[in-house]
């Protein structure tokens, strides 16, 4: 038996998988983030913990025998959360997350070192774990001078169960200290933020093992013997889930950030497109993605806003797919990444007039996500990247009406897995299968069985492609707005 763990935004996953990564159970728990400024978002290190130990008892008292067999376990965590420990290992501030911009001015800085982005691969965003540091040190010295180690969320659960600071290359890469190219720390780019590479945890591949649970944990009621795999970035663990690991193997994430992601067998950075390339959490491999900051995170903001489940709204937005409508909205509610690695620019409605409904705003916020996408698809093309078909996963995959509208704005078809696919979760318990029985990665991280294949819709796809181009010409509009 094989533990994946899917350590969230908004809540935990724990995934029982037998041998052959069969799904035997699976448990969850939530916690919250919090937005204490504009722009900051943070959660507490020690909530991960409760929501990992909740989430473990619930599927040990549910599958008492498997999980008192599992040999070994992987996280999987959402990316460049700066997790800061003093000597003794106590957490010194919350965890400054992936989605907070604060350190758009350190960001610049170091981005605009000489080899930043030729090392690193890759645009140093204010969502990356570099500039958070080198904000602390700005705004919080005392806390930065206590800063002994920097880990990130997943690496935080693993030093928690082993007692060993680890962490490996897909998250690693999130870092910008990474060479991403030799997958090695760079002292020089550690160096650009007064970082050294003693504050960084032991670096090693997806698939390799950290060590075993220690005995303070017992309580988990897990064997002594169970390994815990070093695991990984979650779009990278994600692409395992679904066997994602090379050229022209991909997916569309509908989650709370959107992610157009492909697998590749060769470092091909290019980081001018914004589009992140970043080791992948199997070795010698690498994928590029871009990334749209608020995806379902959008929909959940109208849904608070209206007083509508997300479902409601969703259900909402009708059966069939309708030409784009005159409502639009630019999806910028935390800024952007790709492609516009712009922190500052923010979320807007246009074309709403007094017969505008809740629905018009629905699609309206589906097509704007989409458009985005479509401007991470069109910048991963440019690096050579060739998807001509992706799996679509994510929350805001199970909409129909959104499926059908991202198809036909991407024009590829868009392969659903089937229920019980379990992605991220899944991709863990893959990689601590690889890690404890030392199986070759392309032979367990297959494609899940598909569902059904969402086609681009032919009567609409110009109609989309003309939206999309309106879309992509307003931003310096929008950008420039007071
Ligand atoms: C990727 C990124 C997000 C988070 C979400 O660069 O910031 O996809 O990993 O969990």
């Amino acid at each position: 038996m094989f533990l994946g763990l899917d350590l969230g935004t908004s809540g935990v996953k724990a995934l029982l998988v037998d041998g052959d990564g069969r799904a035997v159970g699976s448990a969850d728990a939530t916690y919250d983030v919090s937005n204490p400024a504009p722009g900051w978002s943070e959660q507490d290190p020690a909530d991960w913990i409760t929501g990992v130990t909740t989430a473990l008892s619930a599927l040990r008292a549910a599958h008492p025998q498997a999980f008192g067999a599992v040999q070994g376990l992987a996280l999987s965590g959402h990316m460049h959360g700066a997790v800061l420990v003093d000597a003794d290992g106590d957490v010194l501030r919350p965890c400054i997350l992936w989605n907070d911009t604060r350190s758009f001015d350190q960001a610049r800085t170091i981005d605009s070192a000489e080899n930043a982005r030729e090392i690193s691969g890759n645009i140093v965003f204010p969502g990356f774990t570099a500039p958070k540091l080198a904000w602390v040190a700005a705004n919080e010295p005392d806390i930065f001078a206590c800063v002994a180690r920097v880990m990130l969320p997943k690496d935080y659960v693993v030093w928690w169960l082993t007692g060993r600071y680890a962490t490996e290359m897909s998250d690693a890469a999130g870092t910008a200290w990474l060479d991403v190219g030799a997958r090695a720390w760079s002292d020089e780019l550690l160096a650009l933020g007064g970082m050294s590479a003693a504050q960084m945890p032991d670096l090693l591949e997806g698939s390799d093992v950290v060590g075993e649970v220690q005995s303070a944990r017992a309580g988990l009621g897990l064997p002594a013997t169970c390994k815990v795999i070093a695991g990984g970035a979650d779009n990278a663990v994600a692409a395992c889930g679904v066997g994602a690991l090379g050229e022209g193997q991909g997916f569309v994430s509908l989650g709370t950030s959107g992610v157009v992601l492909s697998g590749r067998d060769t470092y091909a950075p290019l980081p001018a497109s914004a589009v992140h390339t970043f080791c992948h959490a199997v070795p010698g491999r690498w994928y590029q993605m871009g990334v749209v900051l608020a995806a379902t995170d959008s929909l959940n903001w109208l849904s608070r806003i209206t007083g509508q489940s997300a479902q409601t709204l969703a259900a909402g937005a009708g059966e069939a797919l309708q030409a784009p409508g005159p409502a639009k909205f630019y999806p910028y509610l935390s800024g952007e990444r790709t492609p516009h690695n712009d922190a500052h620019v923010r979320a807007g409605f246009t074309g709403l007039d007094v017969a505008t409904e809740t629905a018009d705003l629905t699609r309206a916020v589906m097509a704007g996500v989409s458009f985005a996408l479509r401007d991470s698809f069109e910048a991963l093309k440019a690096t050579g990247a060739q998807l001509d078909t992706a799996l679509a996963i994510g929350g805001g995959s199970r909409s129909d009406h959104w499926c059908a509208m991202l198809a036909t704005t991407l024009n590829i078809p868009l392969e659903r897995p089937a229920e019980g696919a379990f992605g991220a979760a899944l991709g863990a318990a893959r990689l601590a299968i690889c890690g404890v029985t030392g199986a070759e990665p392309a032979s367990i991280m297959t494609k899940p069985p598909i569902a059904d294949i969402i086609h681009p819709q032919p009567d609409l796809v110009a109609a989309y492609d003309d939206a999309y181009r309106g879309f992509a010409a307003a931003y310096p509009t929008l950008k420039d707005m007071p």
